[in-house]
C-alpha cells in the first residue's frame, strides 16, 4: 500500500509538470535561419556544416523578485491547490524520513515529506498537495538536492494500478466535505494519469500533459471541463530528463526544445492547472512566482565533491574552449554563454522530443496565447535543442535531454555508448572516473527481457524516443584530450 499511494502522489505531482509538457509540443517547422555561416567540425560529414543556420535566443525582460521570499513559497506555498485530505494522507504517512527533510518548511508543512505541501481550503479541509519538488529535487552521493532533476523516479506503473489506489484512498474518507475535495483531485488524475507512463525507469513522462490540462480548461475562463474542449493527442512514451534548475540563471529561454518565452515565472506556474479552475485563482498564484523564479535564477551548480586534478583541469580547458564552447559557453573569469539552438539535423540527437506532436502543436501553443498564460508569456518550440550551460554537469547524469547516456565519458566518445544498459538507481553508486552514473551493459533489449522488474530499469536505445545517437563532437578528440576534458568538466 505504502509504496503504491507514494508512486500514485508522484504521478499526480508529475501532472504538475504542465510546464514541462508545454516544451514538448512542439511545432512542425524548421529552426527559423538566421544570419551566418557556422563551422561545425565535429558534425554529420556528410552535409557541409556551414550551411547550418546558427539561431541564438535572445534574453527578454523578466519579472523582479526576491529570491529568499521565494523560497519560502516554493516550499511552503500551495500552488497546485488540490490533493488528498491531511486525514487519509496521515494514516498512510504517520511521519517524516529524516532524508525527506528540507530546510524552511513552516506549520505543517515541517512534518511532511520535501514533495508535499499542506493547504487548507476554503471550507476548513486540510490537504496535503504536490510541489515542484518531486521531479525538481534529486539524490546525489547521499544528498537531496533542490533543484537538481530527479533521476530515479519511477513512472512505469500503469494507470489502472493508480485508479485502483484512488479508490482506496478515497475509502478511507467519511467527512463529506473531505470526500469532495478527495473527488475533486481524482477526477483531475484520473483525467491525466494516462499520460504519465513511460515504458523505462528514471526519465520523466513530460509528452502530452499539458495537451491533456489545456484541453480540460477554457483558456478564457480557466473553468474546468470533464470532457475535453479540443482533440488530445494519444499517449506517448517519450523519456525526458529533468533539467537541473541553475541553468536559469544563464537561460534566455525555459525547456530543451527552447519553447518557453517572455515571463518565465508565468511559464513555471503552469504547473497549478491540475488544480485550477479560475482566473482569479490564477492570479493569486502567479502573485508569488516572480519570487520563485528569482530564487530559481539565483541558484548556483553545487561543487564536485571528489578530488579533482587540477592540472589535468587546466589541460583541458583550451580544448574545451576550442572545441565546446560556442554552444555551451566559457566559464570563469569572463565567463559567456551564448543561448543558442542548434537544429535536429545538426545535433544528430534523438529528434523525437523536438519534432514531437507536430500535427497536434498549433491548438495548444493558440490555447497558451488566448489563456491568461498568453498575457506575458509565449511557447515557441523549435525543431532543435539548447545547448545547455554545463554548469555543475557531474552531477546531471544520464546525459542528453532523454538520458540516454550514462557518463560523460560515454557522451564523450561514442563508440562507449551503451546501447542495452541499466543502473542500480543508487544515489552513492557514481562513476567518479566516467563522470556519471555506474551502469551494466547488457546483451538484449526490453523486449527479450522477462523479468518485469528488470526490463522496467532497461534502457534500450533502440527504441523510439530513446536513441543515444548524434552529438559526436568528443569523437575526433585524442583520448588524453577527452580526459582532460573531462577532468575541466568536474570544475563547472
Ligand atoms: C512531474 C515532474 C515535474 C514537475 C512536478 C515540475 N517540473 Fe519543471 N520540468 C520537468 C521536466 C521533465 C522539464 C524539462 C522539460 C523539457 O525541457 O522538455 C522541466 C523543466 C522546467 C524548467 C526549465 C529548465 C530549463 O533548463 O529549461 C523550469 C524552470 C521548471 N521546470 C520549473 C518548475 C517549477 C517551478 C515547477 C513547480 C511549479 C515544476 N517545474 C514542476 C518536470 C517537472
Ligand atoms: C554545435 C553545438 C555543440 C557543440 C560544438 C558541442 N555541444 Fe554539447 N550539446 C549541444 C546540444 C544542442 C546539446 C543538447 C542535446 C540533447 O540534449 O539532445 C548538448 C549536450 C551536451 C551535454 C549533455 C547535457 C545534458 O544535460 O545532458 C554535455 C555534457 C555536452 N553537450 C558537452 C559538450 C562538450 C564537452 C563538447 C566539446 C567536446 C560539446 N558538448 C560540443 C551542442 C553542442
Amino acid at each position: 500500500m505504502r509504496v503504491k499511494l507514494s508512486s500514485f502522489l508522484a504521478t499526480a505531482a508529475l501532472l504538475v509538470a504542465a510546464s514541462a509538457a508545454a516544451c514538448s509540443s512542439t511545432k512542425n517547422e524548421a529552426v527559423a535561419p538566421v544570419a551566418g555561416p557556422d563551422g561545425d567540425a565535429g558534425a554529420d560529414a556528410t552535409v557541409d556544416p556551414a550551411s547550418y543556420p546558427v539561431v541564438t535566443i535572445g534574453a527578454e525582460m523578466q519579472r523582479t523578485g526576491d529570491p529568499a521570499k521565494g523560497y519560502r513559497a516554493l516550499v511552503n506555498e500551495p500552488y497546485v491547490p488540490c490533493g488528498i485530505p491531511l486525514t487519509a494522507y496521515s494514516q498512510v504517512y504517520p511521519t517524516v524520513a529524516a532524508k525527506d527533510v528540507i530546510p524552511g518548511r513552516e506549520g505543517k508543512n515541517a512534518n511532511l515529506a520535501y514533495n508535499f505541501t499542506s493547504m487548507t481550503t476554503k471550507d476548513g479541509v486540510d490537504l496535503v498537495t504536490s510541489n515542484c519538488l518531486t521531479c525538481h529535487a534529486g539524490r546525489i552521493n547521499g544528498k537531496l538536492v533542490v533543484g537538481l532533476g530527479a533521476a530515479d523516479s519511477d513512472f512505469t506503473n500503469d494507470a489502472a494500478s493508480q485508479i485502483q489506489t484512488t479508490g482506496f484512498v478515497g475509502a478511507l474518507l467519511t467527512d463529506p466535505k473531505e470526500r469532495a475535495e478527495w473527488t475533486k483531485w481524482k477526477e483531475r488524475v484520473d483525467t491525466v494519469a494516462p499520460y504519465s507512463v513511460l515504458s523505462t525507469r528514471g526519465p520523466n513522462p513530460a509528452d502530452g500533459f499539458t495537451a491533456v490540462l489545456f484541453a480540460h480548461h477554457d483558456p478564457k475562463t480557466m473553468a474546468w471541463s470533464s470532457t475535453p474542449l479540443m482533440a488530445v493527442p494519444p499517449p506517448a512514451d517519450v523519456p525526458v530528463d529533468v533539467p537541473p534548475w541553475w541553468r536559469m540563471k544563464k537561460k534566455t529561454s525555459m525547456f530543451y526544445v527552447g519553447a518557453g518565452r517572455g515571463d518565465h515565472a508565468r511559464i513555471m506556474m503552469t504547473a497549478s492547472i491540475l488544480c485550477t479552475s479560475s482566473v482569479d485563482e490564477s492570479r493569486a498564484i502567479d502573485a508569488y512566482f516572480g519570487d520563485i523564479r528569482a530564487w530559481i535564477a539565483s541558484l548556483d551548480a553545487p561543487a564536485y565533491p571528489f578530488t579533482i586534478d587540477h592540472a589535468l583541469a587546466d589541460r583541458g580547458k583550451p580544448v574545451f574552449d576550442a572545441t565546446c564552447s560556442r554552444c555551451h559557453g566559457t566559464y570563469g573569469a569572463g565567463a559567456q554563454y551564448p543561448n543558442r539552438l542548434i537544429s535536429t539535423e545538426e545535433i544528430g540527437t534523438d529528434p523525437i522530443l523536438a519534432s514531437g506532436t507536430a500535427e497536434f502543436a498549433g491548438p495548444f501553443v493558440d490555447w497558451f496565447k488566448n489563456s491568461f498564460f498568453g498575457d506575458v508569456a509565449r511557447l515557441e518550440p523549435q525543431k532543435g535543442y539548447v545547448a545547455p550551460p554545463l554548469d555543475g554537469i557531474w552531477a546531471t547524469a544520464p546525459y542528453l535531454h532523454n538520458g540516454s547516456v550514462p557518463t560523460l565519458a560515454a557522451l564523450l566518445d561514442s563508440t562507449k555508448r551503451p546501447k542495452y544498459w541499466t543502473r542500480s538507481f543508487v544515489d552513492t553508486d557514481y562513476d567518479q572516473v566516467g563522470v556519471g552514473w555506474n551502469f551494466t551493459t547488457l546483451d538484449h533489449g526490453k523486449d527479450a527481457e522477462t523479468v518485469d522488474k528488470t526490463k522496467r530499469a532497461l534502457y534500450d536505445t533502440t527504441r523510439l524516443g530513446y536513441a543515444n545517437a548524434g552529438h559526436t563532437f568528443g569523437d575526433a578528440l585524442s583520448d588524453d584530450d577527452r580526459a582532460a576534458v573531462i577532468e575541466y568538466l568536474k570544475t563547472l
